[in-house]
């Protein structure tokens, strides 16, 4: 018998050190923690529950079969984060660079198996190069198996990719079709084809930071969600983001012990919003005086910041909060903010988070480019999450909510339970210089002074039309609420409708405008 446990452990031993000594080594050489050093900094101590890690590949080919590789370049197993349970992988870069292959993918799905069919998050530390390219198709296929079960997990368990090293070719699809996306800043990159085949097959030179960096992913392509400085505030983030999640689509994210008084005004809101409309002010301020202090977490905050989404609390309440960004595009809706804030509302929807809407925008961007871009199609997708959730959405006009972008954000015709609006809130079917040019296109052609005429114009419209009261007589606006008391007033809407149930009509599924 002793001779088996020894046995056991000295299997063990051998996991436990993954690709040896010498490559851990080299592994902090490159500036970068381990699997197990991750899954150390990340799960609750004593909580983590290992699998497979006596598993071993099943390469025959290229001279390596009798090489061992226990766990095969990954740490899969469970364990809790503050207490709750999470699913969760580590690819070792110390085995054969984390490249991804059969026995991984067994590993791996059966991970998402057995949280699928529990209600558990998962969440997948990634570094490496991508499909072993020994076990040539067998990778692929094996790749499939785990992206077949990401979307079959979409919208029931939350899954979180953490990017903290390469992630290249196939590899990046796995974290694109989970919920979130969090990159390392010094250590993670993401790119479907690397810099020597981009400048082989285009002939542009660009480093592998430039192409698949976190700036590259944080700021242009909206592929990361979060960025972290380093690996070990991305696992931070993963804990903070876990916090706003419910553990599935059956459950409600947890509540924190409120701790900001819930019937708190904020005098400062009264003035926030400048008198001329054409100075821009900070949404980000309005979101920060309204919520539970320091509770606000942005999604994708760098890309496309005309829109700002993120989660807060809200008397210990997670909430999703989507808002026009005034200060940036003049809060104007185009086609990336589109995707930005479409996404996040299914996201909330999926996992039972009330969403907040925040509205100050002119309108969709106008441009020969956005319409060429597909601004229709893209803005379309707004319309399409906020008319299809059915978790309690409440909405408030803080300034400008001019033509299609009124309806699409939040409108009372979006199924929208609660809309409030600010005195200084600006409701209208067009802007005012365009609507005073086609409403008084004759006048203006006869007038002695065209120029003077067309301002007057446009003044006694902005009087009639730019204001909340209007919409409030035809019931598009339930309330007008004095800024201050803005906190409150969504509290308690919230708590109206905790217990709201509402359903949509039943089919396969939707067709979103992607
Ligand atoms: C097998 C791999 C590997 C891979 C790296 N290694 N990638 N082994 N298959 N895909 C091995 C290396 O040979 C090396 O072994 C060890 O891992 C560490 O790699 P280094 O190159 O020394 O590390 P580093 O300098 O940090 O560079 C990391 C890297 C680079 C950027 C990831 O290794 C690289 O470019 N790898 C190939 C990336 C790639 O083209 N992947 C696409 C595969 S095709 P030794 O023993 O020498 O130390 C694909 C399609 C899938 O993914 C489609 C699915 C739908």
């Amino acid at each position: 018998m002793e001779s088996r446990l020894e046995r056991l452990r000295a299997l063990r031993e051998e996991a436990r050190l993954g690709g040896g000594v010498e490559r851990i080594a080299q592994q902090h050489r490159r500036g970068k923690l381990t699997a197990r050093e991750r899954l150390a900094l990340l799960i609750d101590p004593g909580s983590f529950q290992e699998l497979g890690a006596l598993a071993r590949h099943s390469m025959s080919d290229f001279g390596l079969a009798e090489e061992r590789y226990p766990g095969d370049g990954v740490v899969t197993g469970f364990g809790k984060i503050h207490g709750r349970r999470v699913a969760v992988f580590a690819q070792d870069f110390t085995v054969l660079g984390g490249s991804f292959s059969e026995v991984q993918a067994q590993k791996i799905t059966r991970l998402q198996d057995l949280a699928l069919e529990s209600g558990i998050p998962v969440i997948g530390l990634n570094d490496s190069g991508g499909a072993r390219i020994q076990e040539g198709v067998r990778s692929l296929a094996a790749y499939g198996e785990v992206f077949l079960r990401n979307v079959l997990s979409s919208g029931v368990i939350p899954q979180i990719s953490v990017i903290l090293g390469p992630c290249a070719g196939g590899a990046v699809y796995s974290p694109a079709l989970t919920d979130f996306v969090i990159m390392a800043r010094d250590t993670g990159s993401m790119f479907l084809t690397g810099p020597e085949v981009i400048r082989a097959v285009t002939g542009r030179a660009v480093t592998a930071w430039e192409l698949g960096g976190a700036e590259a992913h944080h700021r242009r392509s909206g592929v990361a969600h979060l960025v972290a400085p380093d690996e070990r505030a991305a696992l931070e983030q993963v804990k903070l983001l876990l916090s706003y999640l419910p553990q599935n689509n059956t459950e409600d994210p947890p509540q924190l012990a409120p701790f900001d008084p819930p019937d708190r005004m904020e005098p400062a809101l009264d003035t926030l919003v400048p008198e001329d409309e054409r100075v821009a002010y900070d949404m980000q301020r309005v979101i920060d005086l309204i919520v539970d202090e320091g509770s606000f977490l942005a999604i994708q905050p760098e890309y496309a910041p005309n829109a700002i989404v993120g989660f807060a609390r809200l008397e210990g309440y997670a909430v999703g909060v989507v808002a026009n960004q005034p200060a940036v595009l003049a809060g104007a809706l185009d086609i990336d903010s589109s995707d930005k804030i479409a996404r996040f509302v299914r996201i909330c929807d999926a996992y039972n988070l009330p969403v907040v809407t925040l509205v100050d925008t002119p309108g969709y961007l106008p441009g020969v480019e956005q319409e060429h871009g597909g601004v229709i199609r893209h803005g379309a997708k707004i319309i399409y999450a906020y008319a299809g959730a059915t978790v309690p959405k409440i909405a408030v006009v803080v300034r400008k909510a001019i033509g299609g972008a009124y309806v699409a954000m939040s409108s009372k015709q979006m199924r929208c339970d609660l809309n409030f609006a600010w005195p200084t809130a600006q409701i209208a079917v067009m802007g005012a210089e365009g609507a005073a040019r086609i409403l008084w296109r004759d006048e203006l052609r006869r007038a002695e002074d065209p120029a003077a005429r067309e301002q007057e114009f446009i003044a006694a419209y902005r009087e009639r039309f730019f204001n909340p009261y209007h919409a409030a007589d035809l019931g598009q606006i339930d309330e007008i609420i004095e800024p201050h008391e803005t906190r409150p007033r969504l509290i308690r809407a919230l708590e109206i409708l905790r217990t709201k149930v509402q359903a949509n009509p039943p089919r396969k599924h939707g067709l979103i405008p992607l």
